[in-house]
């Protein structure tokens, strides 16, 4: 074996089959079982689109209706998965109390569940749990955030849809609609994208007959690293240094200049464009009209004209997404935690489809060490 046959970071290896989402770098398309995910964002409510994701259809009226009354009743943090977080000290970063939560929700929901086969579950059982923990993640991030702003858990309220309660847990305001619908958009572009790695780490760990929790704590863990997650969060703080719009030439001649990574721009897969800027753009726009801050858009739209114009790298998701969510009011910190609760409809997706035609995930290694030796005897 050479090194080139060696695929380091399985780069450009097929791993498996999916029927779940279609990424067409080409093209710049991305397609969740079939719908252009433009199409969805701009029709569809969050929910119909896990349901799209779990099942391959989008819901009829009564499967939504039952969704949303499941949802609904799931959706108060649970007490023990509370009592866990309040263990942890505020200083605890955000993606470091989610995961932790999601692991107190797994035990707490397999107590009693007998040995580890046993708690793999059934594809009805998964698909159940998936649901659980699709309505808990919003009352896990949004108390994370109160919390470390010193301020008293919301409860849910059932009136509300999910992207409006989501806000509404956060906040304790009612949310104006033409925020929920760009926070809605927001989570269905977030919701699935393939082979990623958090998704694949989810079905390594579906592969080994695990369960669904243990699956979605690992893909967590994955995600927190910041050449994944995070660069919503990288965005800001590029904001934040530039200030304004007349400061991007001078700050990028700079940045450039000491060879630093623009956060926010360049993909591994899409290299004309992320297929999913535009729609998300288009929610960033609404939201700097609607609170009157028309110097982010100015700053957005100046380091992205300046940064195409001179590497010719363009924008991913995260770069419009990071103000987005900045304007709503969510911190800084939250960012990755928001991409968790939309990112676990595909986990939980992928695992349901890893786990229905399973074989374990075991690669082979190229090993360099030691040739065969032995332990000297006196
Ligand atoms: N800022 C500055 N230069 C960048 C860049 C960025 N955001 N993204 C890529 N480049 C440059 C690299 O420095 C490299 O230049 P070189 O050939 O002179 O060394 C070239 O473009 C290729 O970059 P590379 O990192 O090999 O591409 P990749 O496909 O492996 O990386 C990312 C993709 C996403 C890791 C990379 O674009 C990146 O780090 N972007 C910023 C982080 C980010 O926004 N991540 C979210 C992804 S959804």
């Amino acid at each position: 074996m050479t090194d080139a046959d060696i695929k380091k970071g399985l780069a450009g290896v097929v791993v498996d089959q999916t029927s779940i989402s279609k990424v067409n770098p080409e093209t710049n398309s991305l397609l969740y079982r079939g719908y252009p995910v433009q199409e969805l964002a701009a029709t569809q409510p969050f929910e119909a689109v896990a349901h799209l994701l779990w099942h391959g259809e989008l819901p009829t009226a009564d499967e939504l209706a039952a969704l949303r009354e499941t949802e609904r009743a799931h959706r108060a943090l649970a007490p023990e998965v509370k009592a866990v977080i309040d263990l942890l000290p505020t200083e605890a970063h955000p993606m470091d109390e989610v995961r932790t939560a999601v692991s107190a929700l797994g035990a707490a929901a397999l107590a009693g569940s007998g040995n580890v086969l046993a708690a793999g579950g059934s594809a009805e059982q998964n698909l159940e749990r998936s649901l659980r923990l699709f309505a808990q993640l919003p009352a896990i991030v949004a108390y994370g955030q109160r919390r470390r702003r010193g301020q008293e858990l919301v409860e849910p309220r059932a009136d509300l849809d999910y992207s409006a309660n989501f806000l509404w847990m956060t906040f304790g305001e009612e949310p104006d609609p033409i925020v929920v619908d760009a926070f809605n958009r927001s989570m269905i572009l977030y919701a699935e994208h393939s082979f990623n790695a958090s998704t694949f780490t989810a079905r390594v760990v579906t592969s080994t007959l695990s369960d669904l929790y243990s699956a979605v704590t690992a893909a967590i863990g994955a995600l927190k690293g910041p050449l994944h997650g995070g660069a919503n969060e990288a965005v800001m703080h590029i904001f934040d240094e530039i200030g304004s719009a007349d400061r991007v030439a001078p700050w990028l001649d700079d940045a450039l200049a000491s060879k630093r990574k623009i956060m926010g721009f360049g993909h591994r897969v899409y290299k004309h464009g992320d297929s999913r800027v535009p729609t998300m753009e288009a929610a960033l726009v609404d939201l700097v009209d609607h609170y009157g801050r028309h110097d982010v858009m100015d700053l957005y739209s100046a380091l992205e004209n300046e940064f195409v114009a001179r590497k010719g790298i363009y924008p991913n998701l995260d770069y419009p997404s990071g103000p987005a969510y900045n304007l709503i009011g969510f911190d800084t910190l939250t960012f990755t935690p928001l991409f968790v609760a939309a990112r676990v409809a595909g986990w939980t997706a992928h695992i349901l489809e890893q786990a229905a035609a399973n074989a374990l995930i075991r690669p082979l290694s190229a090993y360099v060490g030691a040739d065969e030796r032995h332990v000297p005897v006196d």
